[in-house]
């Protein structure tokens, strides 16, 4: 499958399926083919962006920087995104596209899905770790298959802490021991690749955002109660 998805993302003749009417920077949905083969991937090219006070243009490096920190963990909770450069409004990041029930999002998952609560609570560390300004209800997709993906990962990694999202439920539980071993190598170095995809500050701050979730050993619990993304789904 990741062959596949490797393939077709990154060199897959590549045709605009629509606009994604809801998105708040441009993303168009894209038929990837090569060969027999297709499928759908999620483009957002840096030319669509917005700017923006806080974040640098280039949201899609953040994008492919999220990518590469879940697989690093292992924990494959973003689904397969890359930097494609040759796409038809230019460099942007392509993202598989996750097909499932529209209406499902954090919430509803949360509500009437306790199976989900495992992962969910994996993502909430991911957020941590990533530094996620935008966890909002909707950037939480279950497939036809039953898993949980994260998406819309362009505000992520800033060098400060600006962590807001929706999913607080699990603030202040304890972290199991398979979560604390996956990350305990990010205290001390962040991985090359994704070092190089942000700038130097950024690229050190995971550590830092590690050390302390190590030190504390449970789930952040928001004293503010404002580190939430506007609107919520
Ligand atoms: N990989 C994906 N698979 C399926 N749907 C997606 C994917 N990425 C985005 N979407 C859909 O497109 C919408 C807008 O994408 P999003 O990443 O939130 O864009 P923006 O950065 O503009 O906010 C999402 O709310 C979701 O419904
Ligand atoms: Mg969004």
């Amino acid at each position: 499958m990741r062959a596949r998805e490797l393939t077709l993302l990154l060199e897959g003749n590549v045709e605009v399926v629509g606009r994604i009417v809801r998105s708040s920077n441009a993303a168009f949905v894209i038929e990837v083919s090569a060969g027999e083969d297709s499928g759908w991937a999620v483009y957002k090219p840096e030319a669509g962006e917005k700017p923006l006070f806080d974040f640098e243009p280039g949201l899609y490096r953040r994008e492919r920087a999220a990518f590469l920190l879940s697989e690093h963990l292992g924990w494959d909770l973003v689904p397969f995104t890359l930097i494609r450069e040759d796409a038809p409004l230019g460099i942007g990041s392509s993202q598989w596209f996750i097909d499932g029930d529209v209406r499902e999002h954090y919430f509803t998952l949360y509500d009437e899905v306790p199976e989900t609560h495992s992962t969910l609570a994996q993502l909430a560390l991911f957020d941590c770790i990533a530094n996620n300004a935008d966890r909002k209800g909707g950037h939480v997709l279950r497939g036809l298959d039953g898993r949980v993906w994260g998406i819309d990962h362009g505000l992520c990694f800033s060098s400060d802490f600006k962590l807001r999202t929706v999913i607080w439920e699990f603030a202040g539980d304890p972290m199991a021991k398979p979560p604390l071993e996956d990350i305990a190598s990010l205290a001390d170095s962040v991985p090359a690749e994704i070092a190089e995809l942000l700038d130097p500050a950024e690229a050190t701050a995971p550590r830092r955002r590690v050390q302390h979730l190590l030190r504390e050993g449970t789930l952040p619990v928001d004293r503010t109660g404002m580190r939430f993304p506007w609107p919520l789904v």
